[in-house]
C-alpha cells in the first residue's frame, strides 16, 4: 500500500524533543505517506496511573509497520521511580515481546565530525563498523534474584541467559551482514576466558557458522581488549557481534569515538518480520538537558533513516544520511543550535 503506520513512543526527557525532529525529517523523506500514532508511555504516565506498558497498548503497537522511540527513563536514582521500572517494563519488554534479536548499531566517523581520537589513530583507516548486539537474552532477561536484602548476608544475582537458538540466529545475521560489506570481516567480542559457559556456546556457534562463510574473515577479542582497540585502532572493525550487555557498553564507546552520543542511531530489528522493528537513538532521556532544546536530534533522525531502510526505502534512507552528512559538514565548532533548528536544517536539505 502507499502508507506505512508508525507507532511513535516519544518517552521521557529529551525523547519527545528529538522524536519530533525525526518525524519532521521522516515525513519529508518518506516516499510513502506515514501515519504516526503517538503512545504516551513513559515516566509521566507511570507516575500518574501506575501503568508502564498495558497489554492492550502492546497489542496496538504490534499492529504497526514500525516503531519510532525517543528514550525512556528518569533521572538516575530518582526516589519516585523504582529502578528499572521503565527500562525493563517498557523498553526491554518491547524488545523481548517483539523479538528484536538484532540490535543494530552502526558507527561511522562521518567526514567533518569532530572525533576525540588522536591523529595517528585516525590515520590508520576509515572508522566504519556496525555492531550486531544480541537483543533478547544475556544478563537482560531478568533471571536472578536477591536474598536477605539489606542484611550483611545479602546475595544478589543476575544470571546471563544464552540459548543455542538465540546465539545462532544473531550470529547468522551478523555473518550475513558481513558478507554484504566490502571488507567482509566479522569480530566476535566476548569474555570466553572468564564466562566459560556462555563463552563456549558463543565461540562454538561462531566457529560453526564461520565454516559456512569462507568468504568472511573472522576475528575474536575479549571485551576488555576490544576497548583498547576501539580507542587505538577502530579501523580494524567491520561487523562486530556480541552479547546484550557487552553490546550496550561497546556501543556507547563506539558513539563517543564517532562524533558523540548525539549522532548514534540504532535499530531493534526483528529480521524475520514476525513483529514490527523499533528504531531509537542509542542515547537515553538525558535528564540533565531535557526540555531545553539543547539535545542533538541527529541520532533520532538517523534512526529514522534505519527505519525507512527497514521498510524497503533504501533511497530515502540514503537521502537522509546525505542530508545529515551535509549538515555535519556545515556545523561550526563552538556554536550550538536549538534541537528544532537542527531538524529544520536537515529537513530543508531533502
Ligand atoms: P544518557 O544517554 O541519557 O545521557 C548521557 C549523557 O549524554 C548526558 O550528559 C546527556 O546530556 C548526553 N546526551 C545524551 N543524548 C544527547 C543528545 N541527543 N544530545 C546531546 N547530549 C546528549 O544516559 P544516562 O544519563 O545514563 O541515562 C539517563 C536516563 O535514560 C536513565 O533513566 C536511563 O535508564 C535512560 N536510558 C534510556 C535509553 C533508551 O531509552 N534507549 C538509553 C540509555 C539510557
Ligand atoms: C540502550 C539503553 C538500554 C540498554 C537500557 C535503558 C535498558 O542503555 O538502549 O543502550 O541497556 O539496552
Ligand atoms: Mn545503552
Amino acid at each position: 500500500a502507499g502508507t506505512s503506520s508508525l507507532a511513535v513512543i516519544p518517552g521521557d526527557g529529551i525523547g519527545p524533543e528529538v522524536t519530533a525532529e525525526a518525524l519532521k525529517v521522516l515525513e519529508v523523506a518518506s516516499p510513502v505517506k506515514l501515519e504516526p500514532t503517538r503512545y504516551d508511555l513513559g515516566a509521566e504516565r507511570y507516575l500518574a496511573t501506575g501503568e508502564v506498558l498495558p497489554d492492550s497498548v502492546l497489542a496496538e503497537v504490534r499492529g504497526h509497520d514500525a516503531i519510532l522511540l525517543g528514550a525512556v527513563g528518569g533521572k538516575p536514582n530518582d526516589p519516585n521511580l523504582p529502578p528499572g521500572i521503565l527500562e525493563r517494563g517498557l523498553l526491554l519488554r518491547l524488545r523481548f515481546e517483539l523479538d528484536h534479536y538484532v540490535n543494530l548499531r552502526p558507527s561511522r566517523l562521518l567526514p567533518g565530525t569532530a572525533s576525540p581520537l588522536a591523529d595517528d589513530v585516525l590515520a590508520k583507516g576509515e572508522v566504519d563498523f556496525v555492531v550486531v548486539r544480541e537483543g533478547t537474552e544475556g544478563p537482560y532477561t531478568g533471571n536472578g534474584g536477591a536474598l536477605r536484602v539489606g542484611t550483611p548476608a545479602e546475595v544478589a544475582t543476575e544470571v546471563s541467559v544464552n540459548t543455542a537458538y538465540g546465539v545462532e540466529r544473531v550470529v547468522r545475521d551478523a555473518f550475513a551482514r558481513a558478507e554484504k560489506r566490502p571488507r567482509k570481516k566479522l569480530t566476535l567480542i566476548h569474555k570466553t576466558n572468564v564466562l566459560v559457559n556462555a563463552g563456549s556456546l558463543w565461540w562454538r556457534t561462531f566457529e560453526a557458522v564461520a565454516a559456512e562463510h569462507p568468504d568472511v574473515s573472522t576475528d575474536y577479542m575479549h571485551v576488555d581488549a576490544a576497548m583498547i582497540f576501539l580507542a587505538t585502532d577502530p579501523a580494524r572493525f567491520d561487523v562486530v557481534v556480541t552479547d546484550n550487555l557487552f553490546g550496550d557498553i561497546v556501543t556507547d564507546l563506539a558513539a563517543a569515538i564517532t562524533g558523540g552520543i548525539g549522532l548514534a542511531a540504532s535499530g531493534n530489528v526483528n529480521p524475520d518480520r514476525t513483529a514490527p522493528s523499533m528504531f531509537e537513538p542509542v542515547h537515553g532521556s538525558a535528564p540533565d538537558i531535557a526540555g531545553q532544546q539543547k539535545a542533538d536530534p541527529t541520532a533520532a533522525i538517523l534512526s529514522g533513516a534505519l527505519l525507512l531502510d527497514h521498510l524497503g526505502h533504501a533511497d530515502a534512507a540514503a537521502a537522509i544520511e546525505a542530508a545529515v552528512l551535509a549538515d555535519l559538514r556545515d556545523r561550526t565548532p563552538g556554536t550550538s543550535r536549538r534541537t528544532s533548528e537542527v531538524g529544520d536544517a536537515i529537513a530543508a536539505r531533502l
